[in-house]
């Protein structure tokens, strides 16, 4: 199919050919716009524009699917752990059986070390630094450490690339928040699993304290293991949200692999991006009491006042968000099989949903509860500190971003990022 432009000044016309998908919607391509007509299109936030071809993720908006490489995100959280998501995401299959699962596990478990040095400059930082200015910069500073990674030729060099970096983001991570905390840094175990190992990572005391018997082990259970395990799952890929374009836009210069995530990391940052997840839990605290909900969602309708109800809304989803509806379910599961929610968060989140969803404001602009909402709710009651929500989006999102850079640059035909403007200065 092909779509024409009329100029309706000019009368002249302009063909341009659509490009099919497989789901959703097709696009025109309009790369040759400004060659033919010499004008440019203009969308600023892109909000019609498709700025590569994927195969990795695909959201149905206005039905609320999310699926990984044809995977149905439901089936993906049910049935495989996140280290096979990771698998799944990187070489295009999940593991095949249990010992398959593992090996691949393993290999991330053995990769999860950083280099002591690296470790040492974290102290630089003031103890009071965001984790997620730590964790971005870190993630540059360990580029020095892989130089050859800046040249990603064969499927091998790249695997490795990816892999070391999805390994190692745990690690950083939690020596963002240990040094925050003025706590010695914890290597990783690598008995334990890769998720088991955040847990660890987060909470152990340091070795020389056990050996000499002046702390317990450290207590962590298959149930916050397994449900850790489902909120990286759920945040593994997305498509071309504002992370994930940044990292493309980024890798379009010819960067170094891991300078590009670097980038992804701060754009994720942001409150209307992963920072949400932060700032949903300080919104439900300044709340206070489900008293006072109705008050605030009068003033996310007052035109003069900039509230905006953090966990709500998406440029995409039109209805709920699926990885909401999951996190809720997980949040009610677990809760029955004894671990405890915030009783009073929890009923503050519940009454902000219900009231939201039956107002006209709410209901005209399709806005529901996104990943960020009840993702906080879980990450808290799993002892993980409000300051760490957003590392652990990062944690769970590396992966997907190696999965869309590798994409990006194995694509012979992609040219750097480089968008126009329209200028209306002097
Ligand atoms: N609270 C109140 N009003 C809202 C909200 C909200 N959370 N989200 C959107 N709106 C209003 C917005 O003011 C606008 O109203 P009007 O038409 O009267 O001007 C309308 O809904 C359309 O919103 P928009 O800002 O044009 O939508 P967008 O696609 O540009 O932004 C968003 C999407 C996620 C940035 C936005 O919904 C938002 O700020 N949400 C709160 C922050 C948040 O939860 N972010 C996490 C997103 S999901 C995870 C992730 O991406 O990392």
């Amino acid at each position: 199919m092909s779509i024409t432009l009329i100029n309706n000044e000019t009368n002249e016309k302009f063909e341009f050919e659509t490009i099919n998908c497989t789901r959703g919607p097709n696009a025109i391509d309009f790369s040759k716009l400004f060659e033919t007509s010499g004008i440019f299109s203009y969308d600023p936030g892109y909000a019609s524009t498709a700025g590569c071809k994927s195969t990795i993720s695909y959201i149905d908006g206005k039905k609320g699917e999310l699926y990984y490489k044809g995977y149905p995100i439901e089936e993906l959280v049910a049935k495989y752990k996140y280290v096979d998501v990771c698998k799944l995401l990187l070489t295009d299959q999940l593991p095949q059986n249990d010992t398959e699962s593992l090996e691949f596990e393993l290999e991330l478990r053995h990769r999860s070390f950083i280099h002591r040095t690296l470790m040492n400059m974290f102290s630089a930082f003031p103890t009071n630094a965001h984790p997620m200015a730590k964790l971005s910069s870190g993630v540059s500073i360990l580029s020095t450490f892989y130089f050859d990674h800046a040249k990603m030729d064969s499927e091998e060099d790249r695997q490795t690339m990816a892999r070391r970096i999805v390994a190692k983001i745990p690690t950083l991570a939690t020596i963002c928040y240990r040094n925050e905390i003025g706590a010695p840094i914890i290597h990783p175990d690598i008995s334990r699993s890769y998720i088991e190992n955040i847990l660890f990572m987060l909470r152990a005391y340091p070795h020389e304290r056990l050996k000499h018997g002046l702390h317990g082990e450290v207590e962590i259970t298959p149930l916050e293991v397994e449900a850790l395990d489902k909120i990286l799952t759920l945040h593994a890929d997305h498509g071309q949200n504002a992370s994930t374009t940044t990292v493309r836009n980024v890798a379009s210069t010819g960067v170094h692999p891991y300078a590009a995530i670097s980038a992804g990391i701060s754009a994720l940052w942001g409150h209307l991006h992963g920072g949400a997840n932060e700032k949903v839990l300080n919104q439900l605290e300044e709340i206070g009491d489900v008293k006072n909900v109705d008050q605030y969602i009068a003033r996310v309708k007052d035109k003069n006042d900039s509230f905006k109800l953090m966990g709500f809304g998406h440029r995409v989803y039109k209805s709920y968000d699926p990885r909401a509806k999951i996190l809720k379910r997980l949040k009610d599961d677990l809760q029955a099989k004894g671990i405890k929610m915030n009783p009073k968060l929890d009923e503050i989140a519940a009454k902000v949903e219900e009231v939201a969803l039956k107002d006209d404001y709410f209901i005209e602009r399709n806005l529901y509860p996104n990943v960020d909402f009840y993702s906080g709710t879980i990450l808290r009651a799993l002892q993980i500190p409000v300051r760490f929500f957003t590392p652990v989006f990062v944690i769970g999102r590396t992966v997907g971003w190696c999965a869309q850079l590798l994409e990006h640059v194995k694509n012979a035909q992609v040219r750097i990022a480089r968008p126009r403007q329209v200028y209306i200065g002097k």
